[in-house]
Protein backbone atom coordinates (compact mmCIF):
# COMPACT_ATOMS: atom_id res chain seq x y z
CA UNK A 1 0.00 0.00 0.00
CA UNK A 2 1.29 3.27 -0.82
CA UNK A 3 1.62 6.22 1.48
CA UNK A 4 -0.87 8.20 -0.14
CA UNK A 5 -3.58 5.42 -0.46
CA UNK A 6 -2.64 4.91 3.30
CA UNK A 7 -3.62 8.57 4.19
CA UNK A 8 -6.64 8.47 2.05
CA UNK A 9 -8.54 5.28 4.42
CA UNK A 10 -7.84 6.49 7.43
CA UNK A 11 -6.74 7.63 10.97
CA UNK A 12 -5.37 4.68 12.20
CA UNK A 13 -2.75 3.89 9.22
CA UNK A 14 -1.76 7.71 9.62
CA UNK A 15 -0.60 7.10 12.55
CA UNK A 16 1.12 4.71 12.07
CA UNK A 17 3.28 6.46 9.09
CA UNK A 18 4.05 9.64 12.28
CA UNK A 19 5.03 6.96 14.49
CA UNK A 20 8.21 6.89 12.26
CA UNK A 21 8.15 10.86 12.18
CA UNK A 22 8.46 12.26 15.82
CA UNK A 23 9.56 15.39 16.26
CA UNK A 24 11.35 15.50 19.23
CA UNK A 25 11.02 18.96 19.50
CA UNK A 26 7.26 19.52 19.48
CA UNK A 27 5.63 18.95 22.62
CA UNK A 28 2.63 18.17 20.40
CA UNK A 29 4.03 15.48 18.37
CA UNK A 30 5.31 13.60 21.40
CA UNK A 31 2.19 13.96 22.99
CA UNK A 32 0.51 12.46 19.57
CA UNK A 33 2.82 9.68 19.10
CA UNK A 34 2.72 8.79 22.45
CA UNK A 35 -0.99 8.47 22.43
CA UNK A 36 -0.72 5.66 20.10
CA UNK A 37 1.61 4.07 21.89
CA UNK A 38 -0.44 4.13 24.86
CA UNK A 39 -3.30 2.80 22.43
CA UNK A 40 -1.07 -0.22 21.74
CA UNK A 41 -0.25 -0.91 25.35
CA UNK A 42 -3.55 -0.58 26.53
CA UNK A 43 -4.49 -3.37 24.03
CA UNK A 44 -3.29 -5.79 27.55
CA UNK A 45 -6.11 -4.30 29.13
CA UNK A 46 -8.04 -6.88 30.83
CA UNK A 47 -9.99 -5.42 33.85
CA UNK A 48 -11.08 -9.37 34.97
CA UNK A 49 -7.17 -10.25 35.05
CA UNK A 50 -5.89 -11.45 38.44
CA UNK A 51 -2.50 -10.16 36.99
CA UNK A 52 -3.17 -6.14 37.75
CA UNK A 53 -5.54 -6.03 35.29
CA UNK A 54 -2.85 -6.81 32.43
CA UNK A 55 -3.16 -9.48 30.21
CA UNK A 56 0.64 -11.57 31.36
CA UNK A 57 1.52 -14.55 32.44
CA UNK A 58 0.84 -15.14 36.00
CA UNK A 59 1.72 -14.10 38.98
CA UNK A 60 5.01 -13.24 38.94
CA UNK A 61 4.25 -10.44 36.53
CA UNK A 62 1.43 -8.49 38.72
CA UNK A 63 4.33 -6.23 39.92
CA UNK A 64 4.71 -4.94 36.01
CA UNK A 65 1.11 -3.85 35.73
CA UNK A 66 2.20 -1.96 38.56
CA UNK A 67 4.69 -0.39 36.75
CA UNK A 68 2.06 0.32 33.51
CA UNK A 69 -0.10 2.07 35.57
CA UNK A 70 2.50 4.40 36.68
CA UNK A 71 3.04 4.74 32.92
CA UNK A 72 -0.40 5.73 32.41
CA UNK A 73 -0.29 8.50 35.59
CA UNK A 74 2.94 9.57 34.17
CA UNK A 75 1.20 9.91 30.39
CA UNK A 76 -2.17 11.56 32.23
CA UNK A 77 -0.31 14.43 33.65
CA UNK A 78 2.25 15.21 31.24
CA UNK A 79 -0.36 14.79 28.27
CA UNK A 80 -3.32 16.33 29.75
CA UNK A 81 -5.06 13.21 28.06
CA UNK A 82 -7.80 11.55 30.55
CA UNK A 83 -8.33 8.38 28.81
CA UNK A 84 -6.81 6.26 31.37
CA UNK A 85 -7.92 7.69 34.42
CA UNK A 86 -10.58 6.18 35.40
CA UNK A 87 -8.99 2.78 34.81
CA UNK A 88 -6.13 3.55 36.76
CA UNK A 89 -7.59 4.83 39.70
CA UNK A 90 -10.43 1.45 39.74
CA UNK A 91 -7.03 -0.70 39.20
CA UNK A 92 -5.09 0.98 41.93
CA UNK A 93 -8.20 0.77 43.97
CA UNK A 94 -8.51 -3.20 43.81
CA UNK A 95 -4.78 -3.75 44.67
CA UNK A 96 -3.97 -1.33 47.20
CA UNK A 97 -5.55 -4.17 49.49
CA UNK A 98 -7.19 -4.31 53.12
CA UNK A 99 -3.87 -2.51 54.81
CA UNK A 100 -3.76 0.18 52.10
CA UNK A 101 -0.03 -0.95 51.71
CA UNK A 102 -0.30 -2.90 47.76
CA UNK A 103 0.33 -5.54 49.59
CA UNK A 104 -3.34 -7.83 48.56
CA UNK A 105 -4.47 -10.57 49.78
CA UNK A 106 -4.51 -12.02 45.98
CA UNK A 107 -1.00 -11.80 45.85
CA UNK A 108 -0.13 -13.06 49.04
CA UNK A 109 2.90 -15.89 48.98
CA UNK A 110 4.47 -14.75 45.89
CA UNK A 111 4.30 -10.79 46.33
CA UNK A 112 7.51 -9.72 47.17
CA UNK A 113 9.64 -6.25 48.17
CA UNK A 114 10.15 -5.35 44.40
CA UNK A 115 6.45 -6.38 43.27
CA UNK A 116 5.01 -4.12 45.91
CA UNK A 117 7.24 -0.97 45.53
CA UNK A 118 6.28 -1.28 42.01
CA UNK A 119 2.75 -0.55 42.92
CA UNK A 120 3.73 1.42 46.09
CA UNK A 121 5.37 3.95 42.96
CA UNK A 122 1.79 4.97 42.18
CA UNK A 123 0.86 6.13 45.30
CA UNK A 124 4.01 7.89 45.48
CA UNK A 125 3.71 9.70 41.83
CA UNK A 126 0.12 10.77 42.22
CA UNK A 127 0.95 12.41 46.30
CA UNK A 128 3.82 14.57 43.97
CA UNK A 129 1.30 15.47 40.90
CA UNK A 130 -1.61 16.17 43.36
CA UNK A 131 -3.53 13.31 41.29
CA UNK A 132 -7.05 12.97 41.59
CA UNK A 133 -7.75 10.67 45.19
CA UNK A 134 -8.39 6.51 45.56
CA UNK A 135 -12.21 5.67 45.10
CA UNK A 136 -13.66 4.11 47.93
CA UNK A 137 -13.50 0.52 46.20
CA UNK A 138 -12.24 -1.94 48.91
CA UNK A 139 -13.34 -2.25 52.54
CA UNK A 140 -10.63 -1.30 54.83
CA UNK A 141 -9.60 -4.07 57.35
CA UNK A 142 -10.13 -1.87 60.22
CA UNK A 143 -13.33 -0.92 59.44
CA UNK A 144 -12.44 2.64 59.18
CA UNK A 145 -13.66 5.02 56.16
CA UNK A 146 -11.45 4.23 53.15
CA UNK A 147 -11.28 7.38 51.55
CA UNK A 148 -9.66 8.64 54.59
CA UNK A 149 -6.56 7.01 53.07
CA UNK A 150 -4.29 9.57 51.33
CA UNK A 151 -2.02 8.49 48.80
CA UNK A 152 0.56 9.41 51.83
CA UNK A 153 -0.78 7.43 53.99
CA UNK A 154 -0.44 4.51 51.48
CA UNK A 155 3.57 5.71 51.31
CA UNK A 156 3.68 5.71 54.70
CA UNK A 157 2.59 2.43 55.59
CA UNK A 158 4.94 0.83 52.77
CA UNK A 159 7.24 2.64 54.18
CA UNK A 160 6.79 1.26 57.69
CA UNK A 161 6.22 -2.43 56.08
CA UNK A 162 10.01 -2.22 54.83
CA UNK A 163 11.28 -0.62 58.31
CA UNK A 164 9.53 -4.19 59.78
CA UNK A 165 11.37 -6.38 57.26
CA UNK A 166 14.80 -4.77 57.42
CA UNK A 167 14.80 -5.24 60.99
CA UNK A 168 13.38 -8.66 60.75
CA UNK A 169 16.27 -9.40 57.87
CA UNK A 170 18.87 -7.54 59.30
CA UNK A 171 20.51 -10.96 60.70
CA UNK A 172 22.39 -11.34 57.78
CA UNK A 173 24.88 -8.97 55.65
CA UNK A 174 24.24 -6.41 58.51
CA UNK A 175 20.89 -5.33 57.28
CA UNK A 176 18.94 -5.13 53.53
CA UNK A 177 15.52 -6.21 52.90
CA UNK A 178 15.53 -9.67 51.20
CA UNK A 179 14.00 -10.27 48.09
CA UNK A 180 10.87 -12.00 49.16
CA UNK A 181 9.36 -11.41 52.40
CA UNK A 182 7.54 -14.77 52.86
CA UNK A 183 9.89 -17.06 54.28
CA UNK A 184 7.99 -19.73 52.26
CA UNK A 185 8.78 -17.95 48.67
CA UNK A 186 11.94 -19.13 46.13
CA UNK A 187 14.01 -16.20 46.81
CA UNK A 188 13.77 -16.05 50.39
CA UNK A 189 17.47 -16.00 50.84
CA UNK A 190 18.65 -13.53 48.31
CA UNK A 191 18.81 -9.76 48.87
CA UNK A 192 18.35 -7.35 46.03
CA UNK A 193 19.16 -3.72 44.82
CA UNK A 194 15.36 -4.05 43.27
CA UNK A 195 14.16 -4.61 46.91
CA UNK A 196 16.72 -1.60 48.12
CA UNK A 197 16.88 0.85 46.18
CA UNK A 198 12.59 0.69 46.01
CA UNK A 199 13.04 1.37 49.79
CA UNK A 200 15.64 3.94 49.91
CA UNK A 201 13.94 5.48 46.99
CA UNK A 202 10.45 5.40 48.87
CA UNK A 203 12.17 6.53 52.08
CA UNK A 204 13.65 9.28 49.97
CA UNK A 205 10.73 10.58 48.14
CA UNK A 206 8.44 11.04 51.57
CA UNK A 207 11.44 12.63 52.61
CA UNK A 208 11.26 15.70 50.36
CA UNK A 209 7.45 15.69 49.76
CA UNK A 210 7.13 15.97 53.59
CA UNK A 211 10.81 17.31 54.71
CA UNK A 212 10.40 14.89 57.37
CA UNK A 213 13.78 13.93 58.48
CA UNK A 214 13.01 10.04 59.64
CA UNK A 215 11.92 9.22 56.25
CA UNK A 216 15.44 11.19 54.92
CA UNK A 217 17.41 8.81 57.67
CA UNK A 218 15.91 6.05 56.46
CA UNK A 219 17.16 6.87 52.90
CA UNK A 220 20.37 7.60 53.98
CA UNK A 221 20.69 4.30 55.88
CA UNK A 222 19.62 2.34 53.07
CA UNK A 223 22.25 4.03 51.04
CA UNK A 224 25.23 3.42 52.96
CA UNK A 225 24.05 -0.37 53.73
CA UNK A 226 23.88 -0.74 49.70
CA UNK A 227 27.42 0.85 49.22
CA UNK A 228 29.24 -0.89 51.90
CA UNK A 229 27.82 -4.43 51.06
CA UNK A 230 28.64 -3.55 47.73
CA UNK A 231 25.08 -3.46 45.90
CA UNK A 232 26.02 -0.11 44.47
CA UNK A 233 30.27 0.35 43.88
CA UNK A 234 32.75 2.53 44.63
CA UNK A 235 31.85 4.00 40.93
CA UNK A 236 28.40 4.05 41.04
CA UNK A 237 27.35 0.62 39.08
CA UNK A 238 24.65 -0.92 40.85
CA UNK A 239 25.14 -4.84 41.11
CA UNK A 240 21.81 -7.40 40.82
CA UNK A 241 22.47 -8.60 44.69
CA UNK A 242 24.00 -11.44 46.74
CA UNK A 243 22.61 -15.03 48.69
CA UNK A 244 22.38 -14.55 52.52
CA UNK A 245 21.24 -18.49 53.08
CA UNK A 246 23.42 -19.82 55.77
CA UNK A 247 26.59 -18.15 56.05
CA UNK A 248 26.71 -17.06 52.88
CA UNK A 249 26.17 -13.33 54.49
CA UNK A 250 26.26 -11.24 50.72
CA UNK A 251 29.83 -12.10 50.19
CA UNK A 252 29.64 -13.62 46.86
CA UNK A 253 27.67 -10.44 44.77
CA UNK A 254 25.92 -11.31 41.59
CA UNK A 255 26.75 -8.50 39.49
CA UNK A 256 24.07 -8.85 36.78
CA UNK A 257 23.79 -5.20 35.88
CA UNK A 258 20.09 -3.90 34.49
CA UNK A 259 19.04 -0.81 34.09
CA UNK A 260 15.75 -0.70 36.42
CA UNK A 261 18.85 -1.20 39.33
CA UNK A 262 20.62 1.65 38.64
CA UNK A 263 17.50 3.33 37.77
CA UNK A 264 15.73 3.36 41.16
CA UNK A 265 18.71 4.47 43.04
CA UNK A 266 19.18 7.42 40.65
CA UNK A 267 15.86 8.52 41.19
CA UNK A 268 15.76 8.02 44.82
CA UNK A 269 19.24 9.82 44.79
CA UNK A 270 17.57 13.00 43.06
CA UNK A 271 14.63 13.08 45.64
CA UNK A 272 17.39 13.31 48.65
CA UNK A 273 19.07 15.95 46.62
CA UNK A 274 15.99 17.54 46.57
CA UNK A 275 15.40 17.66 49.54
CA UNK A 276 18.81 18.20 51.44
CA UNK A 277 20.68 20.04 48.50
CA UNK A 278 23.69 18.70 49.74
CA UNK A 279 26.55 18.12 47.07
CA UNK A 280 27.38 14.55 48.58
CA UNK A 281 23.66 13.51 47.31
CA UNK A 282 24.24 15.81 43.61
CA UNK A 283 27.91 13.65 43.13
CA UNK A 284 25.81 10.76 43.98
CA UNK A 285 23.67 11.23 41.03
CA UNK A 286 26.14 12.48 38.34
CA UNK A 287 28.16 9.33 39.59
CA UNK A 288 24.85 6.83 38.68
CA UNK A 289 24.35 8.79 35.39
CA UNK A 290 27.70 8.58 33.98
CA UNK A 291 27.48 4.58 34.95
CA UNK A 292 23.95 4.30 33.68
CA UNK A 293 25.25 6.18 30.50
CA UNK A 294 28.16 3.78 29.97
CA UNK A 295 26.33 0.68 30.79
CA UNK A 296 23.01 0.74 29.19
CA UNK A 297 23.72 3.23 25.92
CA UNK A 298 24.53 2.62 22.47
CA UNK A 299 25.99 -0.91 21.44
CA UNK A 300 25.65 0.70 17.97
CA UNK A 301 28.15 3.23 17.25
CA UNK A 302 26.06 5.42 15.50
CA UNK A 303 23.22 5.50 18.14
CA UNK A 304 25.67 5.52 21.08
CA UNK A 305 22.71 7.45 22.99
CA UNK A 306 20.40 5.26 22.41
CA UNK A 307 19.21 2.79 25.52
CA UNK A 308 18.92 -0.75 25.66
CA UNK A 309 19.72 -3.67 27.87
CA UNK A 310 22.33 -4.48 27.65
CA UNK A 311 22.33 -8.61 29.30
CA UNK A 312 19.71 -9.57 26.95
CA UNK A 313 18.61 -7.29 23.88
CA UNK A 314 21.49 -7.78 21.38
CA UNK A 315 20.58 -11.44 21.57
CA UNK A 316 16.70 -10.72 21.34
CA UNK A 317 16.61 -13.14 24.98
CA UNK A 318 14.84 -10.18 27.17
CA UNK A 319 11.40 -11.73 28.38
CA UNK A 320 8.71 -9.64 29.41
CA UNK A 321 9.82 -8.70 32.39
CA UNK A 322 13.12 -7.44 31.01
CA UNK A 323 11.62 -5.75 28.22
CA UNK A 324 10.01 -3.73 30.48
CA UNK A 325 13.18 -2.50 32.68
CA UNK A 326 13.96 0.15 30.07
CA UNK A 327 10.29 2.19 31.02
CA UNK A 328 12.02 2.56 34.78
CA UNK A 329 14.91 3.59 33.39
CA UNK A 330 13.68 6.51 31.13
CA UNK A 331 10.90 7.27 33.71
CA UNK A 332 13.49 8.44 36.15
CA UNK A 333 16.07 9.92 33.95
CA UNK A 334 12.71 12.41 33.18
CA UNK A 335 12.19 13.09 36.86
CA UNK A 336 15.88 13.36 37.40
CA UNK A 337 16.19 15.90 35.09
CA UNK A 338 13.45 18.25 36.88
CA UNK A 339 15.20 17.75 40.48
CA UNK A 340 18.44 17.66 39.92
CA UNK A 341 18.93 20.66 36.99
CA UNK A 342 23.27 19.84 36.91
CA UNK A 343 22.42 16.62 35.07
CA UNK A 344 19.23 18.12 33.22
CA UNK A 345 21.73 18.80 29.56
CA UNK A 346 23.67 15.29 29.90
CA UNK A 347 20.09 13.50 30.12
CA UNK A 348 18.47 15.40 27.47
CA UNK A 349 20.18 14.01 25.03
CA UNK A 350 20.14 10.00 25.93
CA UNK A 351 16.08 10.73 26.74
CA UNK A 352 15.72 12.36 22.94
CA UNK A 353 18.19 9.82 20.66
CA UNK A 354 16.25 7.08 22.84
CA UNK A 355 12.55 8.24 21.92
CA UNK A 356 13.45 8.55 18.67
CA UNK A 357 14.55 5.05 18.14
CA UNK A 358 12.12 3.96 20.09
CA UNK A 359 9.67 5.84 18.11
CA UNK A 360 11.00 4.37 14.57
CA UNK A 361 10.86 0.82 16.64
CA UNK A 362 7.18 1.20 16.70
CA UNK A 363 6.57 0.48 13.16
CA UNK A 364 5.04 -3.11 13.52
CA UNK A 365 2.38 -5.25 11.87
CA UNK A 366 1.43 -1.68 10.38
CA UNK A 367 -0.30 -1.02 13.25
CA UNK A 368 2.42 0.77 14.90
CA UNK A 369 3.10 -2.33 17.21
CA UNK A 370 6.64 -1.23 18.90
CA UNK A 371 10.19 -3.14 19.38
CA UNK A 372 12.94 -3.60 21.41
CA UNK A 373 15.83 -2.53 19.77
CA UNK A 374 15.75 0.93 19.22
CA UNK A 375 19.11 1.38 18.08
CA UNK A 376 17.98 -0.39 14.92
CA UNK A 377 15.98 2.32 13.96
CA UNK A 378 13.75 -0.30 12.94
CA UNK A 379 10.76 -2.59 14.28
CA UNK A 380 12.96 -5.65 15.02
CA UNK A 381 9.91 -8.49 15.25
CA UNK A 382 9.80 -9.03 19.15
CA UNK A 383 6.67 -7.25 21.09
CA UNK A 384 5.02 -7.59 24.23
CA UNK A 385 3.53 -5.96 26.92
CA UNK A 386 7.26 -4.85 28.84
CA UNK A 387 7.63 -3.60 25.01
CA UNK A 388 5.00 -1.43 24.68
CA UNK A 389 5.86 -0.02 27.93
CA UNK A 390 8.90 0.75 27.77
CA UNK A 391 8.54 2.68 24.19
CA UNK A 392 5.89 4.52 25.95
CA UNK A 393 7.90 5.79 29.15
CA UNK A 394 10.83 6.60 26.68
CA UNK A 395 8.72 8.81 24.27
CA UNK A 396 6.60 10.84 26.91
CA UNK A 397 9.63 11.10 29.56
CA UNK A 398 10.28 14.02 26.99
CA UNK A 399 7.82 16.17 28.37
CA UNK A 400 8.83 15.46 32.20
CA UNK A 401 11.00 18.91 32.37
CA UNK A 402 7.90 20.49 31.13
CA UNK A 403 5.24 19.14 33.31
CA UNK A 404 3.56 20.65 36.30
CA UNK A 405 6.39 20.64 39.43
CA UNK A 406 6.66 17.68 41.92
CA UNK A 407 4.53 18.96 45.00
CA UNK A 408 5.61 19.55 48.22
CA UNK A 409 3.53 18.90 51.53
CA UNK A 410 1.71 21.90 52.58
C1 LIG B 1 -1.07 -5.32 15.71
O1 LIG B 1 -1.03 -6.42 14.87
C2 LIG B 1 -0.57 -7.62 15.49
C3 LIG B 1 -0.41 -8.68 14.43
O2 LIG B 1 -1.58 -8.80 13.70
C4 LIG B 1 -1.54 -8.01 16.59
O3 LIG B 1 -1.09 -9.18 17.24
C5 LIG B 1 -1.63 -6.87 17.59
O4 LIG B 1 -2.60 -7.15 18.57
C6 LIG B 1 -1.99 -5.55 16.90
N1 LIG B 1 -1.85 -4.47 17.84
C7 LIG B 1 -2.71 -3.46 17.90
C8 LIG B 1 -2.37 -2.34 18.83
O5 LIG B 1 -3.73 -3.43 17.26
C1 LIG C 1 28.15 -10.33 57.56
O1 LIG C 1 28.32 -9.12 56.80
C2 LIG C 1 28.22 -7.95 57.60
C3 LIG C 1 28.22 -6.76 56.67
O2 LIG C 1 29.23 -6.85 55.71
C4 LIG C 1 29.35 -7.93 58.60
O3 LIG C 1 29.25 -6.77 59.41
C5 LIG C 1 29.27 -9.17 59.48
O4 LIG C 1 30.38 -9.20 60.34
C6 LIG C 1 29.24 -10.42 58.63
N1 LIG C 1 28.97 -11.56 59.48
C7 LIG C 1 29.65 -12.69 59.38
C8 LIG C 1 29.24 -13.79 60.31
O5 LIG C 1 30.58 -12.82 58.60
C1 LIG D 1 7.90 11.56 60.59
O1 LIG D 1 7.62 10.29 60.05
C2 LIG D 1 7.65 9.24 60.99
C3 LIG D 1 7.51 7.93 60.20
O2 LIG D 1 6.28 7.90 59.55
C4 LIG D 1 6.58 9.46 62.02
O3 LIG D 1 6.64 8.43 62.98
C5 LIG D 1 6.77 10.80 62.68
O4 LIG D 1 5.69 11.07 63.55
C6 LIG D 1 6.85 11.91 61.64
N1 LIG D 1 7.24 13.17 62.29
C7 LIG D 1 6.55 14.28 62.09
C8 LIG D 1 7.09 15.49 62.77
O5 LIG D 1 5.56 14.35 61.37
C1 LIG E 1 21.39 24.91 47.44
O1 LIG E 1 22.80 25.03 47.41
C2 LIG E 1 23.28 25.98 46.47
C3 LIG E 1 24.82 25.93 46.46
O2 LIG E 1 25.32 24.89 47.21
C4 LIG E 1 22.77 27.35 46.84
O3 LIG E 1 23.19 28.28 45.87
C5 LIG E 1 21.25 27.33 46.90
O4 LIG E 1 20.75 28.57 47.32
C6 LIG E 1 20.75 26.25 47.82
N1 LIG E 1 19.30 26.15 47.71
C7 LIG E 1 18.51 25.96 48.74
C8 LIG E 1 17.05 25.86 48.44
O5 LIG E 1 18.92 25.88 49.88
C1 LIG F 1 26.86 3.04 10.90
O1 LIG F 1 26.81 3.94 9.81
C2 LIG F 1 27.61 3.58 8.72
C3 LIG F 1 27.56 4.71 7.68
O2 LIG F 1 26.24 5.04 7.38
C4 LIG F 1 27.11 2.25 8.14
O3 LIG F 1 27.90 1.85 7.08
C5 LIG F 1 27.14 1.21 9.24
O4 LIG F 1 26.56 -0.01 8.79
C6 LIG F 1 26.39 1.67 10.46
N1 LIG F 1 26.55 0.71 11.56
C7 LIG F 1 25.54 0.15 12.19
C8 LIG F 1 25.89 -0.84 13.25
O5 LIG F 1 24.38 0.41 11.95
Amino acid sequence: MTRQSNLAVGAALISAISALNLDINDPASVKNIAAQVAKGLYTYHDPSSTAGQFRQPQPWFWWESGSAWNALMDYTVYTGDATYKADLLSSLAKNVGANYDFAPAEQQNWEANDDQVYWVYNALSAMEYGFDALPCETTNAKGDDSCANSWLAIGTNAFNDFVTRWDKDSATCGGGLKWQYVETANGYYYKNSVSNGGFFQTAARLARYTGNQTFGDWATKVWDWSTSVGFVSADFHVFDGAGDEKDANCSAINKDEWSYNIATYLHGAAHMYAFTNESIWETRVQGLLKAAQGTFFGPNPNATNVMYEQKCEVSSGCNIDQTSFKASLSRWLGKTAVLVPSVKASIEPLLQASASGAALSCSGYDNSTCGVQWYTGAFDGQSDFGVELSALEAIQSLLATSAPKLAIKS
